[in-house]
C-alpha cells in the first residue's frame, strides 16, 4: 500500500527523500507529496508518480532543510486528488504547523472528525489522514510526542506514521500499528520508511518498529515509548538487503528481472534445507511443530491474489505427498464465514509481502480457535511471520514488481518441501523422499531452459496481441497455473483473461470461443495429459488459437497447437513451477507490446493492507 520515508539528520533531506520515494514507489503511485522544515513547514503535492512532485519541487526552486517527510498513495479513503495527496497538515487557524504522513486506515476516522467539526475544524479533503493530523493538533500542547501519542490513544484502526511540528523543528516523531515501518540508524542521521528498500543505501542498521510503539527521533538520538508513554526498548538489527536486489540493472523492468531471477532464488529456497542423498528436510522454523504437523487431521491455506493460486497448489501437493485433507480458500472469506477449525487444524498462510490485511486477519482468527498457524512468507519479521506459530520464508529476496512472479514459485517451492516434510512423518519412504528432492533440486535448472523461450514466447504473443480476450485452461496441479497465467495478463496488459479447469470450458465458456480466440492450455505430459488433448480439440473445432505449454519433446502437441512452448520434463506434482514460466512471460511481452508501464500498472499495490 502506501509507501512511507522521512529523514532527520545533517544532509539536505530533499533528495533522501525523493530518491526514498521512488524505491518506495511500487507499494502506491497514485499521487505523492513531500514536506519540509526549514523554518517554516514547506508541502508540496502532486497527483500521479514521484516523478511529478519532484517537478513541482523543483519548479519552486528547490526544498532546503535536514528534516522531512515524504509519500506515496494508494488510493483508499478519498479520491486521486492533490487535495487528498500526503502530507496533511493540521487547522492552520491553530498555528502549530503540524505535517503527517500514514499508511493505513484510521477506522473512527467520522466520528473523530464529526468531534473536531464541531470544535471549529474545517476540512480540505476527504481522507482519513488529514483527521488524525487535526485530532494532533488539536491535542498539542507544545509537546509532539505526547500529542502523537494522545491522538493515537483515540484511534482504532491501522497506522504507520511520521508527524513533524514547525514549533518543534528539530522532532521527528513516528509511530506504528498494524502497518510496517522501520528506522534505520545512521550516523547522527535516522531514514524511517515503510520498508528497508528506501533505507538501506543510507544505513544497515535498523530497527524494526513494534506494533503500538512511539517514536520520537531527534538528531542526537531517540526514545520509543507506547501511545500511553511507557518506555520500551528497541533492538537495532542489521539490515539482511542488498542494494543490487532492488537495483534493475541491465534489466527493462523489475517484473522481467524477477522472472529471471527464478532459478537463482530458488536455489536459495532450497538452500541447506533439502538432502536429497539422505532423503532429508530440514526445515529449522516448522522444526519443533514437526509432531502436530505429522498429526494434524487437516490443513487450510489462505492467500489473496497471486499467493491463493500458490495456496491451491499446496492443496494439491498436501493431498498428495502427504495425504492429509487440504483446502483453501481467500483470506477474506475464511475469515468472515465462522470457519469450523477442529482438533488438529494446521491453517498456513500465504504471503509474499507477509502485510496482507486479509491474510493476517484470517491467520489471527484461525489461531484464536486453536490451529496451529503456519507461515509461508517473503518478508523475514512481517507481521504474517511475527503471528505465525512458525513458519518458512521464501528466502527470493525483494519483490517490487507489482505482479508476482518470482515470490509465486517461491511459495510454491515451500509448499511442496512442507509436504514433503510432513508426508516424510506420514507413510513416505526414505526411497520416495530422495526421488522427490532430487526433482526438486533440479528444477532451477529447468527453469533456466524454459526462460531460453522468451523471445519465441514474444514472438508468438505479438501474433494476438490485439485480441481482447482470452481463455487459459488446465487440469489438476496445473489448473491453478492457468489461473495464475490469466492473473497475470489481466493485471499488467488489462486484458481479459479468465482462467479455468479445462473441463469446466464445456459448461459455459465455450460459448465465448470463436473464430481466432487465443487460448492458452497447459498441456505438458502427466496424468491428465489425454484429457487435455480432448479439450484441446474441442477448443481447435470452434475456431480458437491453440497457445500450448507442452513439455520438450512432445511433438505431437504441434499438430493441435498453433504455438508452442516447452518446458522440461518433471513430475507432476511440481509442474506448476515449471508451467507458470512461459505465462508469465507471456504476460510481460504482451504488456510491453501493449506500451503498458509493467511495474506499476493502473489501480493495484503491491501489498493490500487494507481489509
Ligand atoms: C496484491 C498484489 C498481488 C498479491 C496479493 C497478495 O493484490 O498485487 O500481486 O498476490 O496482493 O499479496 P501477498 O503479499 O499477501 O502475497
Amino acid at each position: 500500500m502506501c509507501g512511507i520515508v522521512a529523514y532527520i539528520g545533517r544532509r539536505q533531506a530533499s533528495d533522501i527523500l525523493l530518491e526514498g520515494l521512488k524505491r518506495l514507489e511500487y507499494r502506491g503511485y497514485d499521487s505523492a507529496g513531500v514536506a519540509m522544515m526549514n523554518g517554516k513547514l514547506h508541502v508540496a503535492r502532486a497527483v500521479g508518480r514521484v516523478a511529478n512532485v519532484e517537478k513541482a519541487i523543483h519548479d519552486r526552486g528547490g526544498f532546503k532543510g535536514t528534516l522531512g517527510i515524504a509519500h506515496t498513495r494508494w488510493a483508499t479513503h478519498g479520491g486521486v486528488t492533490e487535495r487528498n495527496a500526503h502530507p496533511h497538515r493540521d487547522d492552520p487557524k491553530l498555528g502549530h504547523g503540524i505535517a503527517i504522513i500514514h499508511n493505513g486506515i484510521i477506522e473512527n476516522y467520522a466520528s473523530i472528525k464529526k468531534y473536531l467539526a464541531e470544535k471549529g475544524h474545517t476540512f480540505e479533503g476527504e481522507t482519513d489522514t488529514e483527521v488524525l493530523a487535526h485530532l494532533i493538533g488539536e491535542l498539542y500542547q507544545g509537546d509532539l510526542e505526547k500529542a502523537v501519542q494522545a491522538a493515537l490513544r483515540e484511534v482504532t484502526g491501522a497506522y504507520a506514521i511520521a508527524v513533524i511540528c514547525e514549533k518543534e523543528p528539530d522532532v521527528l516523531v513516528v509511530a506504528r500499528k498494524g502497518s510496517p515501518l522501520m528506522v534505520g540508524v545512521g550516523n547522527g542521521e535516522y531514514v524511517v520508511a515503510s520498508d528497508a528498500s528506501a533505507i538501506v543505501s543510507h544505513t544497515t542498521q535498523a530497527i524494526a518498529l513494534a506494533d503500538y510503539t512511539v517514536a520520537r527521533i531527534t538528531r542526537e538520538g531517540f526514545r520509543t515509548t507506547t501511545v500511553d508513554n511507557i518506555e520500551l526498548t528497541a533492538e537495532i538489527r542489521e539490515l539482511e538487503f542488498d542494494l543490487e536486489q532492488i537495483e534493475l540493472g541491465h534489466y527493462d523492468h523489475f517484473m522481467l528481472k524477477e522472472i529471471f531471477e527464478q532459478p537463482a532464488a530458488l536455489r536459495l529456497t532450497l538452500k541447506g534445507r533439502v538432502d536429497s542423498g539422505k532423503g532429508q528436510i530440514i526445515l529449522g522454523g516448522v522444526g519443533e511443530h514437526a509432531r502436530r504437523l505429522a498429526t494434524a487431521k487437516r490443513v487450510v491455506f489462505v492467500g489473496q491474489g497471486t499467493a491463493l493460486h500458490a495456496c491451491m497448489i499446496g492443496k494439491y501437493l498436501f493431498e498428495d505427498l502427504a495425504k492429509v485433507h487440504s483446502e483453501h480458500d481467500f483470506a477474506s472469506e475464511f475469515r468472515y464465514r465462522n470457519p469450523i477449525v477442529e482438533d488438529g487444524a494446521v491453517v498456513i498462510a500465504v504471503s509474499q509481502s507477509g502485510e496482507t490485511a486479509d491474510t493476517l486477519a484470517a491467520l489471527q482468527e484461525a489461531k484464536q480457535r486453536g490451529a496451529l498457524a503456519l507461515g509461508v512468507v517473503n518478508v523475514v519479521g512481517s507481521s504474517i511471520a511475527r503471528e505465525t506459530d512458525a513458519g518458512v520464508y521464501l528466502r527470493v529476496g525483494p519483490e517490487i514488481g507489482v505482479a508476482s512472479t518470482k515470490a509465486f514459485t517461491g511459495q510454491v517451492m515451500v509448499n511442496a518441501m512442507l509436504a514433503t516434510f510432513m508426508g516424510r512423518r506420514r507413510y513416505l519412504s526414505q526411497e520416495h523422499v530422495s526421488m522427490l528432492l532430487r526433482e526438486l533440486e533440479a528444477i532451477p535448472a529447468k527453469i533456466e531452459r524454459a526462460l531460453e523461450w522468451s523471445g519465441r514466447i514474444r514472438t508468438a504473443t505479438a501474433k494476438y496481441i490485439h485480441r481482447e480476450n482470452w481463455l487459459f485452461l488446465g487440469r489438476g496441479v496445473n489448473y491453478p497455473v492457468a489461473l495464475e497465467g490469466a492473473l497475470k495478463l489481466k493485471e499488467i496488459s488489462y486484458i481479459h483473461a479468465e482462467g479455468m479447469p479445462a473441463a469446466e470450458m464445456k459448461h459455459g465458456p465455450i460459448a465465448l470461443i470463436d473464430n481466432g480466440m487465443p487460448v492458452v492450455f497447459v498441456a505438458t505430459r502427466n496424468s491428465q495429459y489425454e484429457k487435455v488433448l480432448s479439450n484441446i480439440e474441442e477448443v481447435r473445432s470452434r475456431g480458437g488459437h491453440v497457445i500450448a505449454v507442452a513439455t520438450e519433446g512432445d511433438e505431437d502437441i504441434k499438430r493441435l497447437a498453433q504455438d508452442v512452448f516447452y518446458v522440461p520434463e518433471c513430475i507432476e506434482m511440481f509442474q506448476p513451477l515449471l508451467t507458470v514460466i512461459p505465462l508469465q512471460l507471456l504476460a510481460y511481452h504482451a504488456a510491453v507490446l501493449r506500451g503498458k508501464d509493467v511495474d506499476k500498472p493502473r489501480n493495484l499495490a503491491k501489498s493490500v493492507t487494507v481489509e
